[in-house]
């Protein structure tokens, strides 16, 4: 497909394949890539940085982004999954961060992976895709991103498996049943459910719904 301006929206829950899908698709297609839940996890790392709560209001400046705070490293781990997700739920920081995110899509076309892109960010993207998978499958690839270092007992493993898939559960009815763009997939947005898909085949069928939509 043409790359210039093209916009391709990825949007759905915490650890079901968004960000290993969109990186590959912006390689294959040539475009620019943006994780925009860095966006709100640098400014929940502030929050936390400053002794803030991040669930009261966060000043406009918190939201304030300069692109050296996107390279920093401490911006996945529990505590700040859970900063991320209470500073997303407030307007002043989600309109602070609207202008970036435009901006970066309209200069030379772009993928972005979030919550909202589709149906906030960018309504009129070429491409909607909405990822999904179920708890089990999501909680398994967490823990064996945050574990990959360790052999645990079975039943060890299976007590923290499931102590992730309580937080990202939690994670998704804040994220799903909060006022200002909840996540949900917009009405033209294309789905892919990974549970059975590995990121090759998820690559794939995404570049088989690009194609059919921008030829
Ligand atoms: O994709 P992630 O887990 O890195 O996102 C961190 C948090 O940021 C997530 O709980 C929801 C929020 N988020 C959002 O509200 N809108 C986006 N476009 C991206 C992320």
């Amino acid at each position: 497909p043409d790359g210039r301006r093209l916009v391709i929206a990825v949007d759905g829950p915490a650890a079901a394949g968004k960000g290993t899908l969109a990186r590959a698709l912006a390689g294959c297609l040539g475009l620019p890539y943006l994780d925009t839940g860095l966006l709100y996890r640098v400014v929940g790392r502030r929050m936390l940085d400053a002794g803030l709560d991040p669930s009261a209001d966060a000043s406009g400046e918190a939201a304030t982004l300069r692109a050296e705070d996107l390279a920093r490293g401490d911006l996945r781990t529990p505590e700040v999954d859970r900063a991320a997700s209470r500073v997303a739920g407030q307007p002043a920081v989600r309109a602070a961060l609207l202008q970036f995110q435009r901006s970066f899509g309209a200069a030379h076309g772009a993928v972005l992976d979030g919550r909202d892109i589709g149906t906030v960010i960018f309504p009129d993207a070429a491409v909607k895709l909405f990822i999904s998978a179920s708890h089990r499958a999501r909680a398994e690839r967490r823990w064996l991103q945050l574990n990959a270092h360790r052999s645990p007992a079975d039943g060890e493993r299976e007590a923290e498996i499931a102590a992730v898939e309580a937080e990202l559960v939690a994670r998704d009815a804040a994220d799903s049943g909060r006022e200002v763009a909840p996540l949900r997939a917009a009405d033209d947005a294309v789905r892919i459910d990974t549970d059975r898909l590995d990121a090759d085949a998820v690559l794939a069928e995404a570049l088989r719904i690009v194609r059919a939509r921008v030829g």
